[in-house]
């Protein structure tokens, strides 16, 4: 590559970069700029009021791993957040030998054989058909897109009845994520109650396939092997608490770091590899930004003495960043690979389910940028949510197209 073209690919992962970090402190303008100042100067830290910050990709890993020193469970982690709204039996606040057996009565569902089904079933005509608007040169809103598609999958791979609202369902993620911020550690009455009849929604539409109890759905798995129909319920929520918001983020943020680096001008659409354009897509915006454990015996953690009970905040977003922004073409480091999908027993058992919807979506927006060229011709930060995203990306057509 001519110096010229370098720099010109350096002053455009610099946009991307400079759109990521815009998002994280749209999204918590407070705390992502004391957070930034804090572990500029020390990957782990200690901050008074909050916890002990985790920012080194290995210590992150350490603690995600380290289930005998760190706990999901208990004041100040994130399952005891969850545990007045969803019950205390939903895999991401389970800990030990009953967590593991839930997890591997599941597994199955989530195997790539398994989510390419439900995406060709339940994503690809929705996708199709945004595809078709682009190419026509109409505007697509990719927000809109990854939201329509998420629902979708997720209501196949739990088993919501048919005739459930796509909208409603995503419309009770954005509720309940409002709910919660950095400083939550309980939820109060008001809110458990909110949060309870936002999911009620997810959990109605899932009870006939409990009472059908078909082995290829979340619910009827669970049925079968005689987990109760609240337990059921409670699962279902989960999964769709875990499974929707985190895709509506990671999508458009993908699509924006593409836009950013000069990939979606019109050209070869073979040239891109869309699975290391997904990768690289997931480590630039890491849309879990953080998650929470409780030191549960005191152990020492890159040179720092924790205490038990002590709150530890592994703030994976942080822990990603590499020099030079978005680069498909590079090779992630063994230390930071599928970080954004945490690691150890908790490790996120939608990942396939992920990869396969973003695969999906990346792929027909490559593809038509091959054809026409693309260009974003609206984007706008949300603001105060939980996890950092877009609330529009909409993509219209290139000078060429
Ligand atoms: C880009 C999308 C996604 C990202 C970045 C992501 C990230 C993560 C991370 C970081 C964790 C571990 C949290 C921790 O250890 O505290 C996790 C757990 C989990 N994720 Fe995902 N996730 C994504 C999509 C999904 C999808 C589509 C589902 C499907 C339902 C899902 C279901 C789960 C579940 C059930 C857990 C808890 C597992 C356990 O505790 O054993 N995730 N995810």
């Amino acid at each position: 590559m001519s110096s010229l073209a370098l720099t010109r690919r350096a002053a455009r992962t610099d946009v991307g970069a400079r759109w990521e970090s815009r998002l994280i402190r749209a999204a918590h303008p407070v705390v992502a700029r004391v957070v930034d100042v804090a572990v500029a100067r020390r990957p782990v830290v200690r901050m008074p009021g909050v916890g002990l910050l985790v920012a080194d990709p290995v210590a992150a890993r350490r603690v995600l791993s380290d289930t005998e020193h760190f706990a999901k469970q208990g004041p100040g982690s994130s399952g005891a957040l969850w545990t007045p709204v969803l019950g205390d039996r939903v895999l991401l606040n389970m800990d030990g030998d009953e967590h593991a057996r839930l997890r591997r009565l599941l597994a199955d569902l989530f195997s790539p054989r398994v989510v390419d089904e439900v995406c060709r079933e339940a994503a690809d005509p929705i996708i199709a058909r945004a595809g078709e608007r682009l190419r026509s040169g109409e505007a697509l809103d990719v927000v809109q897109l990854a939201r329509d598609v998420s629902a979708a999958v997720i209501a196949v791979v739990v088993g919501l009845s048919a005739d459930t609202d796509p909208a409603a369902l995503v419309r009770a993620s954005d509720d309940i994520e409002s709910m919660v911020t950095w400083r939550t550690r309980a939820l109060d009455a008001d809110d458990v109650d909110r949060a309870r009849r936002a999911l009620a929604v997810v959990q109605d539409a899932a009870e006939a396939a409990h009472r059908e109890a078909r082995g290829d759905t979340v619910m009827g798995r669970l049925a079968l092997q005689g987990v109760s129909l609240d337990d059921g319920r409670s699962v279902a929520a989960a999964l769709f608490l875990t499974g929707v918001g985190t895709v509506n983020s990671a999508l458009p943020r993908i699509i924006g770091q593409l836009a950013d680096s000069g990939l979606l001008e019109r050209g070869p659409a073979t040239s891109t590899d869309v699975d290391a354009v997904v990768a690289e897509g997931l480590r630039m915006t890491t849309p879990s930004l953080v998650t929470l454990r409780r030191c549960a015996r005191p152990t020492e953690l890159h040179g720092i003495r924790l205490r038990q009970d002590e709150r530890v905040v592994v703030l994976l977003w942080w822990a990603t960043r590499l020099e030079g922004g978005f680069d498909p073409g590079r090779r992630t480091p063994a230390e930071l690979r599928h970080l954004w999908f945490g690691a150890g027993s908790h490790f996120c058992l939608g990942a396939p389910l992920a990869l396969a919807q973003l695969r999906a979506m990346t792929a027909m927006v490559l593809e038509v940028a091959a054809e026409r060229g693309l260009v974003i011709a609206r984007r706008r930060a949300a603001r105060r949510v939980l996890v950092p995203r877009y609330a529009e990306l909409s993509l219209g057509a290139g000078a060429g197209g």
